[in-house]
């Protein structure tokens, strides 16, 4: 490949299309330099403009409300359901503008939000409807139920690559092919420096890291696998401080990709942050909060011009209470039991 100079463009890129597409039973996949790229190029495929208001939640990794704004559209926020902590259908509906163009949902942490919930309202209203997949590769019905799917393989993902690098797959031709004409430059795939859109990006995956998706895809079920297995685990050993309410555990579900896993002090953020405080000082192991800031609560002029009365109690009620442990496709099982001792000590610690 190196002696070829094909480390950008090259026949790895279509194989490893053909092969996602495939592996997801997608018609359609487009890969992209990263999961930021796929998300504003399937908001733009599905019309998103300037002007237009996009409907998404509050609590996710700054790439979603980035690819809003990047589209010259501004997010909506919308409370979580109570069940997935994923966008409500049922406060979508009430949000709706007639500047509304799309919905974008998030598999938070890996877990399938209502796609098919969001697809009626979607259809009913004539909207679009992207899924924010970043974190949720390999979860049945990703891609199924909507106009586009953007997914993520950074290095720190489920399906992780050597560099940045993400996907957009859809069911709808059409939508496939203006992704691949955003995903470079606006040009017709089939003539060189020849426009057929105004708008472009330079954001189609290298053909080496194209090379290196072919080789890791087939090792995707099995990474999956231990993660719905190092998840179950978590859940067995800490089952006693769900039951005696302390802390609200994640479902064990199959609709979802365990990306995080995520435990719920039940005592609220003080205990929350003296918890993690304590794992870290007396246990050396640490933890996490995704995300530190929500989108509503983020500090620059144009978050306070915008969210500045923006209230989402139960988005904020359980991103004031959640605590992320260690979930990675290579943690042992003695670190991660390492992890479970150390949070049991710090619940005792912090109890009185
Ligand atoms: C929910 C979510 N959306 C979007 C992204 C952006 O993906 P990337 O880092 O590949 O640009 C990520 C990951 O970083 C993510 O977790």
């Amino acid at each position: 490949m190196v002696a070829d100079g094909e480390l950008t463009s090259g026949s790895a890129i279509g194989e490893f299309e053909d092969a996602l597409a495939e592996f997801l039973a997608v018609p359609h996949a487009v890969a992209t330099s990263s999961g930021t790229d796929a998300l504003i190029i399937a908001l733009r495929a599905v019309g998103v403009s300037h002007g237009d208001e996009v409907i998404m939640p509050a609590n996710s990794f700054a790439a979603t409300e980035n690819a809003v704004w990047a589209c010259g559209a501004t997010p909506v926020l919308v409370d979580i359901d109570p069940v997935r902590h994923t966008l409500d259908p049922a406060l979508v509906e009430t949000a709706i503008t007639p500047r509304t163009r799309a919905i974008l949902p998030v598999h938070l942490y890996g877990r399938f939000a209502d796609v098919p919930g969001l697809a009626e309202i979607a259809r009913r209203h004539g909207l679009g409807l992207v899924e924010d997949a970043c974190q949720a590769i390999g979860v049945t019905g990703v891609g199924q139920h909507s106009d586009a799917a953007a997914l993520s393989f950074n290095p720190y993902k489920n399906f992780g690559l050597t560099g940045k690098a993400g996907a957009v797959v859809t069911r709808d031709a059409e939508v496939g092919v203006s992704a691949r004409r955003f995903a470079y430059h606006g040009f017709d795939p089939e003539r060189k420096n020849v426009k057929e859109d105004a708008f472009g990006l330079n954001a189609k995956i290298d053909n080496s890291t194209a090379a290196v998706a072919l080789g890791l895809l087939p090792r995707l079920t099995l990474n999956s696998y231990r993660r719905a297995f190092l998840a179950k685990r978590y859940l067995d050993a800490l089952e006693e401080l769900a039951a005696d309410g302390t802390a609200v555990l994640p479902a064990f579900t199959p609709d979802h990709a365990w990306h995080l896993f995520g435990v719920q002090v039940a005592a609220g953020r003080e205990a929350r942050d003296a918890i993690q405080a304590r794992m870290r000082t007396a246990d050396a192991v640490e933890t996490d909060i995704y995300y530190p800031v929500l989108t509503h609560r983020q500090q620059t002029p144009l978050h306070r011009k915008h969210f500045a009365h923006v209230a989402l109690p139960l988005t904020e009620q359980v991103h004031a209470r959640v605590l992320h442990l260690p979930l990675h496709n290579n943690l042992s099982l003695s670190e991660q039991d390492r992890v479970i001792e150390a949070l049991h000590a710090a619940f005792r610690a912090t109890a009185h």
